[in-house]
Parts: C-alpha cells; sequence; structure tokens
C-alpha cells in the first residue's frame, strides 16, 4: 500500500481540476483494450496525459493510449480513461488501482469498466460484448492489502453487489433497444501475461467463468471500498485457449476490438445517457 494514499489522491484530483478548469464528471468510464475510441466522442473536451499526473501509471501496452479526457455526453459530465495499466506490467495493486481510486475521489456517481476478455461459455463468439454480472479474482492480489485508510472505505467492503444490478438493467434496455446482442457472465482475472492454457481454461470453466481477462478486478474492488457503484462490459475479443484451435494473440485481441468498436461505442453512450439521470 502507498503511504499517504489519500494526500497523493487529492494532488493527482487538485491537478486535473487544475487542468480541466474545475470540471466535475459524474460518470466515471475506463476504456480497455482497442475500446479507447468511445473517448473521442466526448464533446468539449479537454485531454489530459497520463505522464501530466502525479502517481499515474502509464501503460505500456499497445492499444492502451494513457490519456484522461473529460467532457460531456449532452449536459452530462463524463471522464474516461483511454487505457489502463496491469498488474503484469510490473506495478503494484495500489498503482494499477490508482486511477480508479482518482475517478472515485474526483466524484463521480458511477462507474463504467470495460475490458477485452476471452470468451470461456461456449455459447460466446468472437466479437460479442457481455455485461459482467460478477467476478472471480484469481490474479492473485488485492488492491486493499495493506492498511486501511478509513477514510476511502472501511477495512471490510462488501462485494455482494459489486456489478450493480440496476445498473445492469438499464444497461439490458438500452442493449435491447440499440438491437444490440448483449451476453451476461462472469469475468474470472489472472494476473497473465501469458495467455491460460486449456486445462485452466477448463477449470474456469468448472468454476463458474463465462470470460477471461487480466484486468479491471481491481478497480471494482476500489471502486466498492470508495463506495461507488459500477457497470462492467466485456468484449470478447477471442475464444479462451482451447475452446478454438486458433493460437492466441494480441493482434486477434486488438482486430476484434476495432472491428467491434462501433457498436460498443454507440452502447456506451446510449448507456450512459440512460443511466445518468439514476445516480
Ligand atoms: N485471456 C486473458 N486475457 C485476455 C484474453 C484471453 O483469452 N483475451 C483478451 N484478454
Amino acid at each position: 500500500m502507498a503511504e499517504n494514499l489519500v494526500a497523493r489522491l487529492d494532488a493527482c484530483v487538485s491537478t486535473i481540476r487544475a487542468k480541466a478548469g474545475g470540471f466535475q464528471p459524474k460518470l466515471g468510464v475506463i476504456l480497455g483494450s482497442g475500446l479507447g475510441a468511445f473517448a473521442d466522442s466526448l464533446e468539449r473536451a479537454v485531454a489530459i496525459d497520463y505522464r501530466e499526473l502525479p502517481d499515474f501509471p502509464t501503460s505500456s501496452v499497445h492499444g492502451h493510449a494513457g490519456r484522461l479526457v473529460l467532457g460531456y455526453r449532452g449536459a452530462v459530465p463524463v471522464v474516461a480513461m483511454q487505457g489502463r495499466v496491469h498488474f503484469y506490467e510490473g506495478y503494484a495493486p495500489w498503482q494499477v488501482a490508482f486511477p480508479a481510486r482518482v475517478l472515485c475521489r474526483l466524484g463521480v456517481k458511477h462507474l463504467t469498466v470495460t475490458n477485452a476478455a476471452g470468451g470461456i461459455n461456449p455459447g460466446f463468439s468472437v466479437g460479442d460484448l457481455m455485461a459482467i454480472t460478477d467476478h472471480i479474482n484469481l490474479a492473485g492480489y488485492n488492491p486493499l492489502i495493506g492498511p486501511n485508510e478509513e477514510a476511502l472505505g472501511p477495512r471490510f467492503p462488501d462485494m455482494s453487489k459489486a456489478y450493480d444490478p440496476d445498473a445492469r438493467a438499464v444497461l439490458d434496455q438500452v442493449a435491447a433497444a440499440e438491437g444490440v446482442t448483449l451476453r451476461q457472465g462472469v469475468y474470472v482475472s489472472l494476473a497473465g501475461p501469458s495467455y491460460e492454457t486449456p486445462a485452466e481454461i477448463r477449470m474456469l470453466r468448472t468454476l463458474g467463468g463465462d470470460a477471461v481477462g487480466m484486468s479491471t478486478v481491481p478497480e471494482v474492488i476500489v471502486a466498492s471500498h470508495m463506495g461507488v457503484k459500477v457497470t462492467g462490459i466485456s468484449c470478447i475479443t477471442n475464444l479462451a485457449a482451447g475452446i478454438s484451435q486458433q493460437k492466441l494473440s494480441h493482434d486477434e485481441v486488438s482486430e476484434t476490438a476495432n472491428r467491434v468498436k462501433g457498436t460498443f461505442t454507440n452502447l456506451l453512450g446510449a448507456f450512459l445517457d440512460a443511466v445518468a439521470p439514476t445516480v
């Protein structure tokens, strides 16, 4: 755990407010691998490079731009992270979760987390979008390990509704109205960076997983800690190891995310419009 986490968060929040003219976002969005295009649709936007923000980790992964974009969807102020960091890049758990904490500390009322994931559920196809109903943390760490910051949240946060059911109902309605097939399922997080073996995927299926990835869970844990409700959307960029005979590659992940980005961007935008008045 970082020393002086609250002071570090506040320094970051002050820097953002100074650069964005006191902007007060209502909604936060974290955009996963290849899904960053959504941020470009925000109006009257100010973009801040992560390198300009104290303690903000910067990603080395292709497909992660590394910019905070603050702008509007109609009248609703939104802050979007174009790219995130992962544990496998060598960051400490608190650093992986730090940006999500910054969004919560900025005062967002709802956080939408997105990712690219491998499909484990045999009913899923490449290019499907999945509402995350719950997660299984097999990444081997928890960003809350260490002394608890009571100013941020409780020692033992409840995770029984980590993915807000009311917001998910809104997401379901919006998907139906937009004509987008939306799968539902449990996201399993592993540390990576190697993809899973077929035996590991069979195990994850037995454990109740529908999709697998290397992100998202630390962000959802700190948002729960700070009392911020969450919606999660996975883009099934590939079938998980052993489900298809194909080799897994980051290129396939990026290509699928790129192919689906129009549908994804429309769904996410319509969801934010619909959820904003409810939070
Ligand atoms: N496994 C883990 N992470 C991933 C995958 C996968 O198959 N696809 C995209 N991210």
